[in-house]
């Protein structure tokens, strides 16, 4: 196990609250002006992809200084433990492992002694073979006809994974299958989506890991009926439903035949199991060479991160700069801005990535931390963001360091709309860098003739203190190895914040609370009894839901 270290008695954080304090004033386009290597010195590629952190407010000592707190945290034994099967999810006594769905290497990955290569290679093969007979329409419903629907019913890990990439990888859908995601216990989720579809053609993929999360189960066991109205016969479930479990015994109880189970294992966690069989509905919508080149990216990636010296190691840099804006410029969040429409959904995928692995106040010593861990991670698409809240980053009293991704060529190469897309990237992260002072302001009223009484009233608001920082993520494609790559990149960028701030990221003990609650509570929701056992807010709210629903 790598050693549990409190951040902030390190020597490199001291030295790094030093730096803060001699370089917090200093602005980036000095900082540009001074050196025009900036941009070589702050970027690296990895193969299709370019990182460009120069628009940070760091200097190469405050890079060294960054490092060596990695260093001081262990970081070396921590990404080797991960890579190794070291039990460091410990307080639920697991593995971490996503890498091994991944290891198209091949080389042996143990648990427990046991190489678990061969049993994902043998997931692997049923994915395959039953994706292939899903989009070839080998596989046949009750009456005959090919599948020509997936519904994925999951929540969380297991189906923010699926929805995201599958949108990311649009392009390459295959025209004969429609996938819709079903996953919030509100009704009104399935109702929707089970008025479109029909039940001859379309095929349930219940994804859970647990195999008992209410909201899953719900969802399933509605399908399940609304299925059974239209088949009839219990006997067709098994061409129409099947399961993306670890838990077979549960699987087989809900009346699927665990011959259509699709198993992973407790070293998946659940916020990184996309790669596992809870990709399934991937591998169905895209095709499993699609999903196989998806495992690639990320393997390659996995490899940078295990071999790549620090300084030109993209997942520890992005991590670094995470760090230095949470823990000494008091940044409270991270935007993901992506300048592609198919990646719609990237920042609600990293929300549970991130927020569930490293929002966490007790370290790995089971003491509260005195410092600031997982910020708040959010984003919509360019150029939509830019028409709502880039405003606040632009011009707020808040600090918010953000990712810009974006392929240099587009899918849908229509007109001059990805050089217009692209032009706003570009004029955002330099506007965000630059800024705009006072002096410009004027000079820029005064040339279009706005009067003296005018310019003096409305300056003020018209300046851009800019020094905002910004990574620029800028790839070739998004094709599913690059799509692969990022994903890859980005949980290790988390899995580095959690070594630093000495908390365990791959538990998630936070969600546990209110499942408990709301299990106790519904029985009171439906019992003609006045609901006492609460606060007076929680009662009083209990009651008017009921009185309401009786009018
Ligand atoms: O929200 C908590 C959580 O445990 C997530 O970590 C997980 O992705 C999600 O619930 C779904 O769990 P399951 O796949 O077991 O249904």
């Amino acid at each position: 196990m790598f050693p549990s270290i409190n951040p902030t008695t390190t020597q490199a954080w001291e030295k790094l609250t030093q730096h803060y304090a001699q370089i917090k004033d200093s602005h980036l386009k000095e900082a540009f002006a001074q050196d025009p290597q900036r941009f070589e010195k702050f970027s690296v590629t990895f193969e299709n992809i370019l990182l460009d952190y120069s628009k940070n407010r760091i200097t190469p000592e405050t890079q060294q200084l960054l490092i060596s707190l990695a260093e001081e945290c262990g970081l070396k034994e921590a990404i080797e433990a991960m890579f190794a099967g070291e039990i460091i999810n410990f307080t639920e006594g697991r593995s971490v492992l996503h890498v091994a769905l991944r290891n198209q290497s091949n080389t042996p990955v143990l648990v427990d002694g046991k190489d678990v290569m061969p049993e994902v290679n043998r997931v692997l093969a049923q994915v395959e073979t039953f994706s292939n007979a899903v989009i070839n329409g080998d596989w046949k419903g009750y009456t005959g006809k090919s599948i020509d629907t997936i519904v994925n019913i999951g929540i969380g890990g297991s189906d923010l994974g699926p929805v995201m990439v599958t949108e990311a990888l649009k392009s390459y859908q295959k025209p004969n299958i429609t996938t819709y995601f079903v996953s919030n216990v509100d009704a009104t989720h399935i109702a929707e989506t089970l008025k479109k579809i029909n039940p001859e053609t379309t095929l349930f993929m219940i994804a859970s890991k647990t195999f008992t999360t209410q909201e899953t189960m719900t969802n399933a066991l509605s399908a399940r009926s609304w299925f059974l109205e239209n088949a009839k016969d219990e006997e067709h479930i098994k061409k129409h439903f099947v399961a993306l479990s670890t838990n077979a015994k549960a699987v087989a109880e809900f009346g699927i035949d665990t011959q259509n189970m699709f198993e992973f294992w407790d070293w998946v966690g659940g916020r990184y199991s996309l790669w596992s069989a809870i990709g399934l509905s991937i591998a169905c919508t895209v095709g499993y060479e699609n999903f196989r080149e998806l495992l690639a990216g990320a393997h390659a990636m996995d490899t940078h991160f295990r071999e790549a010296p620090f300084e030109q190691n993209l997942p520890v840099i992005l991590a670094l700069l995470g760090i230095w804006y949470n823990n000494f410029f008091d940044a409270q969040s991270h935007a993901l801005l992506p300048y592609d429409q198919y990646m719609h959904r990237f920042a609600a995928y990293f929300q549970q990535g991130d927020m569930e692995s490293n929002g966490k106040y007790v370290d790995r010593n089971g003491q509260k931390v005195n410092y600031q861990t997982g910020p708040i991670i959010w984003g919509e698409p360019g150029t939509n963001g830019q028409h709502a809240f880039y405003q606040l980053i632009h011009q707020g009293t808040k600090l918010i360091p953000c990712d810009f991704l974006a392929p240099a060529i587009s899918h849908n190469p229509l007109g001059d709309h990805h050089p217009k897309l692209m032009a706003n990237f570009f004029a955002q992260t330099e506007a965000l860098m630059n800024g705009k002072t006072e002096a410009e302001v004027v000079a820029e009223m005064q040339k279009a003739g706005t009067s003296e009484e005018e310019i003096n009233t409305l300056k003020a608001f018209k300046v851009f203190e800019g020094n905002r920082p910004t990574n620029s993520i800028l790839f070739k494609q998004l094709d599913p190895r690059t799509l692969g790559s990022l994903l890859a990149m980005y949980e290790h960028k988390i899995f580095v914040q959690g070594v630093i701030w000495n908390v365990y990221s791959f538990d998630q003990w936070g969600v546990e609370l209110g499942k408990q609650l709301a299990k106790q509570i519904l029985p009171e929701l439906t019992s003609s009894e006045e609901v006492t056992s609460h606060d007076s807010s929680t009662n009083g709210l209990i009651k008017q839901f009921k009185a309401f629903r009786q009018e």
